[in-house]
């Protein structure tokens, strides 16, 4: 069995793990009042979440170019999963910068680990900011949930039923 390599699969359960975290502290932020201070926390548990998957994305993209993969099975199912594996890649890039523009707009403070102070690079504006959200928070969520939902549904059915190596791969050497 060829795995993933060690980098491939802690980055691949990493970004897992800061995406669900993304979702659960904006989830969480809606359950504060506006103004509050744990409203404002949840907050920026929610963008530093959402900055450190965009800067994994880069390094994830670049060792998977660089370094190797399993050997690709060559048939039509095998090279149709890989080509829906890219797909993740600028979508896991759109979904923060929108995200990103979204809290720009909006006049939010992004203070990254609470030093690094990201300047405001426009003009705040209701309209673009509420459109901004949508594209961010509904479109491409849901574009994500969705793929996330056929990919991880896909590699249940490899590992339960069809009892092949598939998950295992991206687990363990
Ligand atoms: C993997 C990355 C991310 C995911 C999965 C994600 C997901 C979401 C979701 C599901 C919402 C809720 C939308 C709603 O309830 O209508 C949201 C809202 C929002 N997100 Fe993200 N986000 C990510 C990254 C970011 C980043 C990097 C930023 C900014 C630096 C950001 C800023 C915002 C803002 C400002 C809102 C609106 C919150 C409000 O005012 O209620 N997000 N995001
Ligand atoms: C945010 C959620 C997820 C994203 C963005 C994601 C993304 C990806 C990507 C891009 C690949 C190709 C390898 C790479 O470039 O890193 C991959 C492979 C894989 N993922 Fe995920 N994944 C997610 C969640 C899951 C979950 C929940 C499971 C399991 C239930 C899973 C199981 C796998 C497996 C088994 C492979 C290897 C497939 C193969 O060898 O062809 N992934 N994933």
């Amino acid at each position: 069995m060829t795995s993933w390599s060690l980098s491939i699969r802690t980055l691949h359960w990493l970004v897992l793990a800061l995406v669900v975290l993304a979702w659960a502290s904006v989830e969480a932020h809606e359950q504060f009042p506006r103004g509050s201070a744990w409203r404002g926390l949840w907050m920026q548990v929610h963008f530093h979440a959402g900055m450190a998957v965009l800067m994994l994305t880069g390094i994830r993209l670049f060792v998977r170019l660089a370094g190797r993969s399993p050997e690709p099975e060559d048939n039509l199912m095998a090279r149709g999963a890989r080509i829906f594996q890219w797909l993740f890649y600028p979508l896991l890039v759109a979904l923060p910068v929108a995200g990103f523009l979204t809290a720009q707009f909006d006049g939010k403070d992004i203070a990254l680990l609470n030093v690094l102070g990201v300047p405001a690079l426009f003009a705040p504006s209701e309209v673009r900011a509420d459109q901004l959200e949508d594209i961010h928070g509904d479109v491409l969520f849901a574009l994500l949930t969705l793929l996330v939902v056929v990919h991880a549904g896909a590699a249940l059915i490899h590992h339960f039923v069809l009892r092949d190596d598939t998950l295992r791969r991206m687990w363990r050497r």
